[in-house]
Formats: C-alpha cells, sequence, structure tokens
C-alpha cells in the first residue's frame, strides 16, 4: 500500500477505528498525492517564470482561451478555464460549508469541509468507491434508479430495500428490523425522496436517528444522505437528517451528499458536494478522508468544473439570490398545493389511483388501483399526449415541470387512460 496511505488510514485509526473497518479495500488504498505535479505546481505559484502548470498563458499573464466561447461568458478568463483544485475552489467550500450551517441551525457538531464533486452522482460513486466492496445497502423500496449503476454495478453492492411507508407514515419499525439484520449495515436514505416526493416529519427523523444510535451499540453503520431535493420542502420546514445524526456515535459514519442541481437549479452546471461526520473525528481525521475523496477525484474526474464553480460562487455572493429562490420555490410551492388541491376537488379519483404520502421535491407518486404503469404510459403518450413515469404499479409525476394551469389536466387524463 502507497505510504500516503497508510499514514491517512492511521490518521483515520487513531480516533475513529469504526471508520477505519467501514473503509472498502479501494477505500484504504487511496490518497491524495502529496508529492508529483501538484505539489510541485503549488511550489511554484508565485514565481515570476513558472514553467509547471499544464495549461497555456498567453504573454500578459491570461489563460489562453478562444474567443468564441469566452464571447458568451461574462467572468473572467482565470474564472473560466484554468483548472480548480481536485478538493474544489477553497471559497466555495467554505460558502458551502456555511449554508450548510444556516439551513441547519441544530447542527452544533464539526464536520469535514465539503469536497466539491461533479454533481451528486459523482459524489454517490465517491462513497462507493471509498465504502464499497460487494456490501449489501440498505435503501427505501421507492429510490432513484440510477443507484443501480453507482453501487449495484460499478461496486457489486446489492440493494436491500424495506418499505418506505407503513400507512402514511415513515416505516420505522421495517428500518429498524433492516439495520439490526445485518452486520456492519450500509444506510443510504434519500430525503425528500425520488421518487415519492416524501421528506418524514422532525419527530421521524428523530426516530430514525434513534434507531441508528441504538443499533450502532454493537456494529459499525454507514450512513450515505443523499440531500439532493432538501431545499424544497413545502409543509413543516425540516433540517436534514445530517442534523440528526451529527456525532451521533462513534460507530456512526455520515456522510451528506448534496449540492446546487435541484435547489438552485443548475442541472447542468455539474457540482455536487460531499461532507463527513463523525463522532470523535478530528481535524486530522476529516482531513484524511478529504484526502481519500480528492486522491478519488484526482484519478477519475480530476476536479469538477472550475466554470460551474465560478458562476456559482458569483450566485452565492449575490444580493439577489435569497430573493431568485424565493421566486422559483413560490412557484413550486404552488404546484404542490394545486396537485392537493386537485385530489381534493376529485374524489373520483380514488376509485383508480391513490396519491402516496409527499410533501416536498419535485415529484409524487400514485399507485394504481387495477393496473400495471407501462399500459397506462402508453395510452397517455398516443392518445393524451402526456408522459410520465411508469414503476410497476405506481406513476412518478414531475410537478415540478407542469404549470399550474396544466396539473388539474394532467391528473383528469390519468383518471380517463385508466378507465379507457
Ligand atoms: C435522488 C437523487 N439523487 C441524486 C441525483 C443526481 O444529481 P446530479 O444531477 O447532481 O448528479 C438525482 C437526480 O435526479 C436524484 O433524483
Amino acid at each position: 500500500m502507497n505510504e500516503q496511505a497508510v499514514e491517512l488510514n492511521k490518521q483515520i485509526e487513531s480516533t475513529n477505528p469504526a471508520i477505519l473497518k467501514l473503509l472498502s479495500e479501494r477505500g484504504k488504498n487511496s490518497f491524495f498525492p502529496k508529492e508529483g505535479i501538484l505539489a510541485q505546481t503549488a511550489d511554484a505559484k508565485d514565481k515570476s517564470i513558472n514553467a509547471t502548470i499544464g495549461i497555456a498563458i498567453d504573454d500578459n499573464g491570461i489563460p489562453m482561451h478562444l474567443e468564441s466561447t469566452k464571447q458568451h461568458i461574462s467572468l473572467e478568463p482565470k474564472e473560466i478555464y484554468p483548472y480548480a483544485p481536485s478538493q474544489g475552489l477553497p471559497q466555495l467550500r467554505k460558502k458551502w460549508n456555511d449554508s450548510i450551517k444556516e439551513k441547519n441551525p441544530s447542527l452544533a457538531a464539526t464536520t469535514s469541509l465539503p469536497i466539491v464533486t461533479s454533481g451528486l452522482t459523482n459524489a454517490l460513486s465517491i462513497a462507493g468507491y471509498l465504502f464499497m466492496d460487494n456490501n449489501s445497502i440498505i435503501t427505501t423500496d421507492l429510490f432513484w434508479g440510477n443507484y443501480k449503476l453507482t453501487f449495484t454495478e460499478a461496486y457489486n453492492a446489492t440493494i436491500e430495500t424495506f418499505p418506505l411507508f407503513k400507512e402514511s407514515s415513515f416505516n420505522l419499525e421495517a428500518l429498524k428490523e433492516k439495520i439490526a439484520a445485518q452486520e456492519n449495515p450500509i444506510l443510504l436514505l434519500n430525503f425528500p425522496n425520488n421518487p415519492s416526493g416524501y421528506m418524514p416529519t422532525k419527530e421521524e427523523c428523530e426516530e430514525i436517528a434513534k434507531i441508528i444510535k441504538e443499533e450502532a451499540n454493537n456494529k459499525n453503520i454507514l450512513v450515505i444522505l443523499d440531500d439532493a431535493y432538501i431545499d424544497l420542502i413545502y409543509e413543516q420546514p425540516q433540517e436534514s437528517l445530517f442534523a440528526h445524526l451529527a456525532d451521533i456515535h462513534e460507530n456512526v459514519l455520515t456522510i451528506k451528499i448534496d449540492g446546487p442541481t435541484k435547489g438552485d437549479y443548475a442541472w447542468g452546471l455539474r457540482v455536487g458536494f460531499l461532507t463527513f461526520n463523525a463522532k470523535g473525528a478530528t481535524k486530522e481525521t476529516y482531513g484524511a478522508l478529504e484526502q481519500k475523496a480528492a486522491g478519488i477525484i484526482r484519478g477519475n474526474i480530476s476536479n469538477a468544473s472550475n466554470l460551474s464553480q465560478n458562476l456559482l460562487l458569483k450566485a452565492y455572493e449575490s444580493e439577489t439570490y435569497a430573493q431568485e429562490i424565493k421566486q422559483n420555490f413560490i412557484i413550486l410551492n404552488d404546484r404542490y398545493q394545486e396537485v392537493k388541491r386537485v385530489f381534493l376537488q376529485h374524489p373520483e379519483f380514488v376509485e383508480q389511483f391513490t396519491p402516496l404520502p409527499f410533501n416536498a421535491g419535485y415529484f409524487m407518486c400514485i399507485e394504481l388501483k387495477n393496473h400495471e404503469a407501462e399500459p397506462i404510459r402508453q395510452i397517455l403518450l398516443k392518445k393524451y399526449d402526456m408522459g410520465i413515469i411508469a414503476l410497476k404499479d405506481k406513476i412518478r409525476i414531475a410537478f415540478s415541470a407542469i404549470p399550474k394551469n396544466k396539473i388539474e389536466q394532467a391528473f383528469i387524463n390519468i383518471y380517463e387512460a385508466c378507465r379507457e
């Protein structure tokens, strides 16, 4: 094993032996190279002749670029074209860290600094790289289908599900049973959930944390939180489970995976973040985990888009950011309220389908009474000029993408298609 990897593992083990046990073989082996090109480039940063850096610089010290790209972007060339650090831009990492604290006021624990990834998918994949060797992952029966590619195909993980709902509440017993049945469980929790649009209540979040804490008395638990939709909660305001799980037990490592993708409406910018917390972890422990994550980024994508990171920094520094966020939230919240109104207005819908609990995010699901979803999807496409996502006996509807004045018609269409 590389000496630096050995050193990082020691740093982790000295404060949190549980984390070392949770790491996969790949995770144990990973490190961020201190020597080599990056280190030599860092040494030469302020030198008048710098022949280290792998980019082209013009005679005036400006990164060379093509005007045909630059003319469309008002940022400075240095904010667009050079590479960003593998860990991400320091100012952006700090801003995101501040925003996690702001959005989770009860989060008093120390955490790592967020590492910048290329969207949440990349962050999820890094979690897989660090912690999965043919493991099974516990998640809800309603989950984002891409987890199969990210974890099953890439890291040989097996996805084991438990029913998300018991009647109209989060199924705490099923979660407990699943964790209890595994030796060193990996939990993957995505709230607000895709596809259901469900965010557990504060009380449910507290209960989830209690279960994890109890189970951690005799096992090591990795909790991966996919917080993609955390900024879009329409009912009771909620903190992330990250706040509930922070410093909960020496045997629990929590990874918060989040980003601007959904909440800042920046899907194609491809920026995400990965932040660690474990009870007892020190600056050195977090530093070691950050270096391992950065090493994986360096070896896979090298770094996330500098342009995207700088664009987001501008947004977070902008005086109008809060107002812009609010405007979009109002539109999505109105659509959410409209979906609820439509169901109250149309009691006949229950002959054909019922909504699963939803209170957040972009989506809601309906459960069909008498049909598989795929034939209904086909009818909707062919006769009603409408597309939905068919999930066996459920349909996922992205109300985030339907103008408010078309929402009622959308559900009437589904009802009519079911009747056909
Ligand atoms: C639950 C969930 N996690 C992660 C992602 C991926 O986010 P990103 O586009 O930043 O990779 C999505 C996108 O659809 C999602 O629904």
